[in-house]
């Protein structure tokens, strides 16, 4: 009879997972066997931290509702996302722009506007105009490409925070026959991932500030061409450079103008961006998104929409109020 021992135990696992047909099935349980085991090897993990573990990922997935993926926000929290979007990205066929993570706050359904279109219900004052041109590579501009765009309203929230019914500082553009594409919108603030859950509690354990930098997403599609998942970032954010889900890049940091004389909307601070498009391959069609709106992904036990995201614990919201000129937007209470 076989003896295991912590050496000999991986190669039992990998021998008995050998009958797996689907070969990429197989490539991929087998290195996550080998990397599970080496880790807990390497940590001389115990039974009372093993058991941690299996409490943690149970709150994550118990967390988990139509409104709300805290299975991506810990991929996200701990750079997986970010890490097999770069890798993603790095496979187009042609230097296009780069993509960011599509996040928790996508949804499918999104209202279609007119070009130039206001999308926020309140504008407060906090006006912001995005404009610019899709094309391709060689610069040639892509007419009726459809322009997703999503963000926080003015006061720092998505839509979806307010509740699973609103729908908000959410649309759907398509460019003109030049490829050119106009949006009106607010200011987004930087804000707060949602730390009242699981991954909340670790971010906090590990004493992260828990934020992004003030952002809008984009997502580009045209017949064609790859689908663009991105984000632009308005420069002077104090979070570009630590992004709590690492998903600001430098190239795509935008400086939001006072008076562009190029804008198409004289008066109103803007925002101006070209995307450029890469040749869809046929390996881009089966790729899929590191990301999607949680309620595909999962229906709660009763069917019933549970709650989206909370507000951070007390202790982060005072520490925050104790800075001077610190965040309040986000999760105010
Ligand atoms: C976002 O960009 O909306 C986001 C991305 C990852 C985690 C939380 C929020
Ligand atoms: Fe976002």
């Amino acid at each position: 009879m076989r003896e295991y021992t912590p050496e000999n135990i991986t190669d039992a696992v990998l021998e008995q997972m050998s009958t797996t047909p689907d070969p990429r099935m197989k490539e991929i349980m087998e290195s996550a066997v080998r990397h599970l085991h080496a880790f807990a090897r390497d940590v001389k993990l115990t039974p009372a931290e093993w058991m941690k573990g299996i409490e943690f990922m149970t709150k994550v997935g118990q967390m988990c509702s139509p409104a709300r993926q805290e299975f991506i926000l810990l991929s996200d929290t701990v750079g997986l996302s970010a890490l097999v979007n770069i890798m993603h990205d790095k496979t187009k066929m042609e230097d296009a722009t780069g993509a960011s993570l599509l996040g928790p706050f996508f949804r499918e359904s999104t209202p279609v506007y007119e070009h130039g279109a206001q999308i926020s219900s309140k504008t407060d004052g906090k006006e912001l105009v995005l404009y610019g041109r899709v094309a391709n590579v060689q610069g040639q501009p892509l007419a009726n490409a459809m322009v997703t765009v999503w963000q926080t309203a003015a006061d720092g929230e998505y839509d979806i925070q307010k509740s699973i019914e609103v729908i908000d500082c959410r649309g759907i553009f398509r460019t003109d026959a030049d490829g050119n594409f106009l949006v009106r919108t607010v200011r987004p603030l930087g804000y707060y991932i949602p730390l009242d859950g699981p991954v909340g509690a670790m971010v906090i354990a590990q004493k992260r500030h828990g934020k992004r930098p003030a952002h809008i997403h984009f997502l580009i599609a045209a017949p064609g061409y790859r689908e663009l998942v991105t984000a632009l970032y308005l420069a002077g954010d104090e979070h570009l450079e630590d992004d709590v889900v690492f998903g600001a890049s430098g190239d795509l940091v935008v400086e939001v103008k006072g008076n562009d004389p190029a804008s198409p909307v004289p008066g109103v601070p803007s925002c101006h961006f070209d995307f450029r498009l890469a040749r869809e391959s046929e390996a881009d069609r089966r790729a899929g998104r590191v990301g999607a709106d949680p309620g595909q992904i999962t229906k709660s036990a009763d069917g019933k929409p549970t709650g989206p995201y909370g507000a951070p614990p007390p202790e982060v919201l005072a520490a925050e109020k104790e800075k001077k000129g610190g965040f309040l937007g986000l999760f105010r209470k």
